[in-house]
């Protein structure tokens, strides 16, 4: 019973697919808008929340300007922190065309909707400050959204070490100006005599942890995976030095840019 309606499942899912390549823009479609709802943090503050989800810490409230984003589905368990969003709202006397650009560092959802942006990015989807009052005013919002790539110029992918982390028995850390949209899915890290790696346990958010991380420096792996499914490990030019401190930042000295 169960293994009937799960094929038929998968049957509608191709039929669907095929459905949408007969129409050539099953590529392009990635890039389409999708209408939902966005309310603002209800704090006076115009950046996000230093205390968000995905354990970015003051880093969640002021990266991109302060332009960031709870997520409710689009948190997926954590694998959306760091996803950037382009976010526009859709009544034509306040709203901009272009809107604004977020980035995901919380969970959260207000009464139906996919974010709730901070007031500064919610405001950057007014046409002027006097529509961004009005729009502010409503509270929540029409919008349409899709994923684009985030951009951080001059900027690699940075580690920054947990305050929990306790060296050489706890190491926890999240990963900070990730560009593209791909996700990482999952993350391991090899000592550096024999390179003998170990998975990491996503804790919560973009939160990486292990107990008992390997001995001396230590070579991290990142695992890329966009939306198609394909899925390629990068490997930093740097490791983490053996005297990893936490509170510290490394510089993993790469960056993706697709
Ligand atoms: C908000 O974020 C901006 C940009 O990152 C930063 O300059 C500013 O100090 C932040 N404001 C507060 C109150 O933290
Ligand atoms: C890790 O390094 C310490 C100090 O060099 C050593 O005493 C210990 O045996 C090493 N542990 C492993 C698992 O290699
Ligand atoms: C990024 O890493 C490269 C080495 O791979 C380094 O030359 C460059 O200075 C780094 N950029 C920044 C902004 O730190």
């Amino acid at each position: 019973m169960l293994f009937a309606m799960m094929t038929r499942l998968k049957f509608s899912f191709i039929a669907a697919f095929l459905f949408l390549g007969s129409l050539g823009n099953a590529a392009t479609c990635s890039d389409c808008f999708i209408h939902s709802r966005a309310a603002h943090y209800p704090n006076s503050d115009d950046n996000g929340t230093e205390t968000g989800r995905c354990g970015f810490g003051t880093f969640g409230a002021t990266i991109n300007g302060g332009d960031v984003s709870a997520a409710s589905d689009l948190y997926r368990d954590g694998v959306g922190c760091g996803a950037c969003y382009q976010v526009r709202c859709t009544n034509s006397n306040y709203c901009s065309d272009k809107g604004v650009t977020i980035v995901i560092t919380d969970h959260g959802s207000s009464d139906n909707t996919d974010f709730i942006l901070s007031r500064r990015a919610y405001s950057r989807m007014a046409q002027n400050a006097d529509a961004a009052a009005s729009l502010l005013a409503f509270g929540i919002v029409d919008i349409e959204y899709r994923r684009v790539p985030c951009s951080y110029p001059n900027k690699n992918i940075t580690i920054k070490i947990d305050e929990n982390s306790n060296n050489p028995h706890y190491l926890a850390f999240v990963i900070w100006y990730q560009q593209g949209r791909k996700d990482i899915t999952a993350v391991q890290l090899c000592e550096t005599e024999n390179y003998v790696c170990k998975l990491l346990d996503r804790s919560y958010g973009a939160v990486w942890t292990t107990t008992s991380p390997p001995n001396g420096s230590l070579s991290l792996r990142m695992l890329f995976s966009d939306e198609n499914g394909d899925e390629k490990w990068i490997v930093p030019v740097n490791d983490i030095p053996q005297n990893w401190k936490p509170g510290d930042t490394y510089d993993s000295g790469v960056q993706v840019i697709d």
